[in-house]
């Protein structure tokens, strides 16, 4: 059972944001929950839809060591993607790190690393997850939420079952990285074979995707050749 600190607030302006300015002050694997934010954040400056009945909350790290974080951020993925199936939803992994029911958007991840004048500080991995929301018209993008599936979860049950798998099997993970959770990421990853745009930074290739590779990243089959990618937004 998972006993670590948890800081649970009506309302913030982003878990991510809260937990980046107190960073010194927090202890590692300290959890933020907000029942609503008023500046949630999603990757690409996107706005993150925060309004009552969904899941928000961020997990403080301050792993030992560094070599596998952008691993971390698969693996919460990975115990999101596993708590919304044993809820009974068909969940499913789009590389590196949302999470998709029907082919809309269950869950968010933003990862932020934090540094001060000896370099890495800590891990915030900031997670969105529609949970109990009727409506979300107004997310900016196909979203949908357990409770639209059928399935009648509180968020603070979610939660629970999130921290529970993802403090599980993390320690793995801080010091194994991706080798440690690659088959079952890939258990839930359909696009091995499938064609594929993935746009990274400035740029953008099409190809068909090979696998994922022990490291995490994603194996591109394009007309030049293999193209390996560490981080990107993947169209399908
Ligand atoms: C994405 O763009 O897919 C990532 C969305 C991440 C949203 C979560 S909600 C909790 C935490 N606080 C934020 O401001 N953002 C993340």
């Amino acid at each position: 059972m998972y006993m670590r600190q948890i800081l649970r607030f009506d309302e913030l302006d982003s878990t991510n944001a809260y937990a980046k300015r107190n960073c010194s002050l927090l202890s590692d694997q300290t959890v933020l929950v907000a029942r609503t934010q008023t500046a949630g954040r999603g990757r690409m400056k996107r706005v993150w839809l925060s309004q009552a009945g969904g899941l928000y909350f961020s997990v403080l790290l301050k792993p030992s060591q560094t070599q596998f974080l952008p691993n971390l951020t698969q693996w919460m993925a990975l115990a999101v993607c596993e708590s919304a199936r044993e809820a009974g939803a068909e969940a499913f992994l789009k590389w590196p790190n949302d999470v998709l029911a029907g082919g809309k958007k269950l869950c968010g991840i933003l990862s932020e690393a934090v540094t001060g004048k000896n370099g890495f500080e800590a891990l915030v991995l900031g997670v969105g997850v529609n949970v109990a929301q009727a409506d979300l018209s107004r997310a900016g993008q196909p979203a949908v939420s357990l409770k639209m599936l059928g399935i009648a979860l509180t968020p603070e049950e979610m939660l629970q079952r999130i921290l529970d798998r993802f403090f599980e099997g993390y320690e793995q993970v801080v010091n194994r990285g991706f080798e440690s959770i690659r088959e079952a990421y890939l258990a839930r990853f359909p696009y091995i074979g499938k064609p594929v745009t993935i746009r990274y930074g400035a740029q953008e290739a099409a190809g068909t995707v090979q696998t994922l590779s022990p490291r995490g990243t994603l194996l591109l089959q394009t007309p030049q050749g293999v193209t390996e990618i560490s981080i990107g937004d993947m169209m399908v």
